[in-house]
């Protein structure tokens, strides 16, 4: 609606509280945990080369995520904010698993995917699902409030090396300490801390950080980008291309979802959980 709208302009970003259930959460992770027993690309892990640390274009691979981005509360939203229909840029779901799960540096997202990708201007939508109840010991995503009015404060990377780097600890684009300093104590920080279910949409210029993960709790939070059709990137050549799960090749319109396709999946992960019991 319109104040959700007005509340993304003006801050860069707005919390809608318990948008999915308790059970429906239980869901995603269940399928979550489905997926990675199996390999497919875009499952990234941390520097240790163990723990998962993102699951990156899941909906490429599998219908339930497929699905889940046209779920009306994910994507609604994206449609109103940026006034036409959308397609997934990109969808990751970042683990950051307990007592390890490691930081993201401060950065703005729109770098990665107007230099990476070649998308020209930052319509883009960020709709985060929280996947478990966050508190301040689990790393939580780390907002300036209004730092998206200020353009591209990213500093000139020491190095910019393969895709691998752009979702590391290590980030390619960042924000420079002096500039971080500055708009802290002009502007403060928000802490993205909630319960299971509540959805997080925030602008592709909003300044954001998360630290490591040191509580016995996981952090799991799931991200769809959603862009504009008529913002989809124009390829002129000069751009290295990203991995599909990166960098969507995709760009048709996405179709609104009524929201029983969760039902359908509930009853087809009942029968999974039967079958398993009888066998
Ligand atoms: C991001 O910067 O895209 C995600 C950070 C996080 O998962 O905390
Ligand atoms: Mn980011």
């Amino acid at each position: 609606n319109t104040m959700t709208i007005d509340k993304i302009k003006d801050d860069g970003f707005y919390v809608q509280r318990q948008s999915f259930s308790i059970a429906e959460v239980g869901l995603i992770n269940r399928k979550i945990d489905d997926y990675v027993q199996q390999p497919h690309p875009g499952i990234v892990r941390e520097a240790d080369a163990r723990l998962i640390r993102g699951i990156h274009g899941p909906h490429l691979f599998d219908d339930f995520f497929t699905d889940l981005i046209s779920d009306p509360r994910l994507l609604r939203p994206a449609e109103e904010f940026l006034g036409e229909r959308c397609y997934v840029h990109q969808f990751k779901i970042n683990m950051k698993q307990r007592m390890n799960g490691q930081a993201w540096p401060w950065h703005q997202d729109f770098v990665y995917w107007q230099r990476g990708d070649g998308i020209r201007s930052p319509r883009l939508l960020n709709v985060a699902l929280l996947l478990s109840d966050v508190d301040m010991l689990q790393g939580p995503l780390c907002f300036i409030p209004r730092s998206h009015t200020l353009g591209d404060l990213s500093t000139v990377p020491e190095k910019t090396g393969d895709w691998e780097q752009d979702i590391s600890k290590d980030l390619t684009y960042q924000i420079g300490h002096r500039p971080i300093e500055r708009l802290i104590a002009e502007n403060g920080v928000k802490y993205m801390t909630g319960q299971a279910g509540d959805l997080i949409l925030f602008d592709p210029l909003m300044a954001h950080c998360s630290s490591t993960n040191l509580s016995p709790h996981d952090r799991a939070l799931l991200i769809v980008t959603y862009n504009a059709v008529s913002n989809a990137p124009v390829s002129d050549g000069s751009i290295r291309k990203r991995p599909e799960f990166l960098s969507a090749r995709n760009f048709v319109p996405l179709a609104m979802k009524t929201r029983d396709y969760m039902d359908t999946a509930y009853c087809d992960a009942e029968h999974e959980i039967e079958e398993l019991v009888t066998k």
